[in-house]
């Protein structure tokens, strides 16, 4: 690391180089092992647009290309029938999706929460933070792969992103508008986007072509093409280590992750798009009604403090109850059921689970491992596995080849245009 920062300092590197030394860092980031998972993790994988070789220019065809054409390992996209995709719908999503000023403070835009350079979700926080440092209770999910989402939120609370976007702009910890008939107005008066909505609408902004035009550029964001799918798809053996070979054959049988995050023969969601009850969300209501007197705070990932609880509860908001599907239902049988997340992508979608709670994968495979807290509503699925950590370590290593080869390439989309809003012209 010494010798790489020593050649940042004492050359002036042309772009090739300073690419090369990247790729050299991030293997060299790849190659440290985890350290204790209760620790805050600073070996981050890094998602950079300087490692796509793809030209800014065109981004919007190459984003159409795979919302039409589909990407290996993932089904074609089902467009809603009155939001077919465009060049222009997408142009104008990206630039919506970035845009500070559609926050009531003009500090905040979707992208904030759904950062491209982690992936569209937000390695730093468990839980998201909007406006004024407002928080919420759940974790902000990764926005790659969206678009095959049957039922959106960890609640499932919303069908369609045509209409999935209001929440956001409106709650009072997220982007806190008073209305979202301002934002509307203020898009109207706005002069930079007078022609991007014309050329997708032939007309000026209003609620519906704003949602459809996020709706576009979101299902956009396709992140298929693997190494497990150029394994299982292409059929090319050397593509997944031996132990991730291993990891597949517990994934689909003796852990029986499969049977709830789905791989078909011809495409793999891994998700059924359905609601469950894992146990983890009775667990953390479990520990939030029933606190340890101290806890640990940890303030840099070698130091921590053991406080009371007490104490630090009056400097902070109470912990908020996460019923799950229950809260838009209110059927008692649905408490603690959360939507099955997709794990495509999982590696760089750290914290886990709906509240952030879970920093790493292995800590996630323990949970499974443990067979949760086996309340009465906990998923029959869900039982005690007595994984060996050979077999744990496999079934990492497999969660690990799930990464999209092309990432860098949307995050290089997402920043292909300056985001426009440095002044507020109305
Ligand atoms: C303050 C942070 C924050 C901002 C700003 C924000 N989001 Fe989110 N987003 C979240 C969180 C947290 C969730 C999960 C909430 C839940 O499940 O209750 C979420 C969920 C979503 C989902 C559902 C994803 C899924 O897996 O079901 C979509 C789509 C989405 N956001 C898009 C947007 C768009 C578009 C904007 C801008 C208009 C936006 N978000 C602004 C934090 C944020
Ligand atoms: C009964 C269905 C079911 C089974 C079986 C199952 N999961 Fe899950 N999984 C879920 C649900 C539901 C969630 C969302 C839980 C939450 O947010 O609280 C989830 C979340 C996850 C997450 C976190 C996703 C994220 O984005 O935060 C990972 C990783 C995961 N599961 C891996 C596994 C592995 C590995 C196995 C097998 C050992 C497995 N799951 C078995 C239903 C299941």
């Amino acid at each position: 690391m010494y010798v790489i920062s020593s050649l940042f300092l004492n050359y002036h590197m042309n772009l090739s180089m300073f690419v090369f030394l990247k790729t050299l860092f991030v293997i060299c980031i790849l190659i440290v092992p985890s350290g204790h998972s209760n620790a805050y993790d600073v070996s981050f994988p890094i998602l950079s647009a300087l490692d796509c070789d793809e030209s800014a220019e065109g981004w919007e065809e190459r984003a159409y290309a795979r919302s039409i054409n589909g990407v290996l390992g993932l089904p074609n996209i089902d467009h809603p029938i009155d939001n077919q995709p465009s060049l222009a719908k997408i142009r104008l999503g990206r630039k919506l999706f970035f845009d500070r000023r559609l926050s009531i403070n003009k500090t905040m835009s979707c992208a904030m929460c759904h950062v491209p350079e982690q992936a569209f979700t937000n390695w730093e926080l468990q839980t998201a933070v909007g406006v004024e440092g407002r928080s919420l209770k759940r974790n902000s999910p990764s926005l790659l792969n969206v678009g095959f989402y049957k039922v959106l939120f960890h609640d499932g609370r919303d069908k369609m992103l045509e209409t999935q976007f209001v929440s956001p702009l409106i709650a009072r910890n997220e982007m806190a508008n008073p209305s979202v008939g301002l934002v509307i107005d203020l898009l109207q008066n706005l002069a930079d986007y007078k022609n991007y909505f014309h050329q997708a609408f032939g007309g000026q902004a209003s609620l519906d072509r704003v949602g459809m035009a996020l709706g576009a550029y979101q299902r956009s964001l396709v992140a298929g093409n693997t190494l497990f799918d150029h394994w299982y798809y292409n059929k090319k053996d050397s593509a997944l280590t031996e132990s991730q070979k291993r990891g597949f054959k517990l994934f689909t049988g003796k852990a029986n992750c499969g049977s709830c995050h789905l791989i078909n023969d011809k495409h793999a969601l891994f998700t059924d798009n359905l609601f469950h009850d894992t146990g983890y969300g009775w667990m953390r209501e479990r520990k939030r009604q029933y606190p340890n007197e101290k806890v640990l705070v940890q303030v840099t990932p070698d130091l921590s403090f053991e406080l009371s609880h007490a104490k630090v509860m009056s400097v902070g908001l109470p912990v908020e109850a996460d019923l799950g599907r229950y809260e838009v239902t209110e059927k008692p049988e649905d408490r603690w059921k959360f939507r099955t997340s997709s794990l495509r992508n999982i590696a760089v979608t750290m914290p886990y689970m709906h509240d952030g709670g879970l920093p790493s994968l292995a800590e996630v495979i323990n949970f499974y491992d443990s067979g949760g807290p086996g309340h009465p509503l906990q998923d029959k699925r869900i039982q005690p596995l007595n994984l060996s950590k050979k077999e744990r370590d496999d079934l990492e290593n497999f969660l690990e080849s799930l990464t999209s080869l092309n990432l860098s390439c949307l995050v290089a989309e997402g920043r292909s245009h300056d985001p426009d809003n440095h002044e507020i012209d109305h």
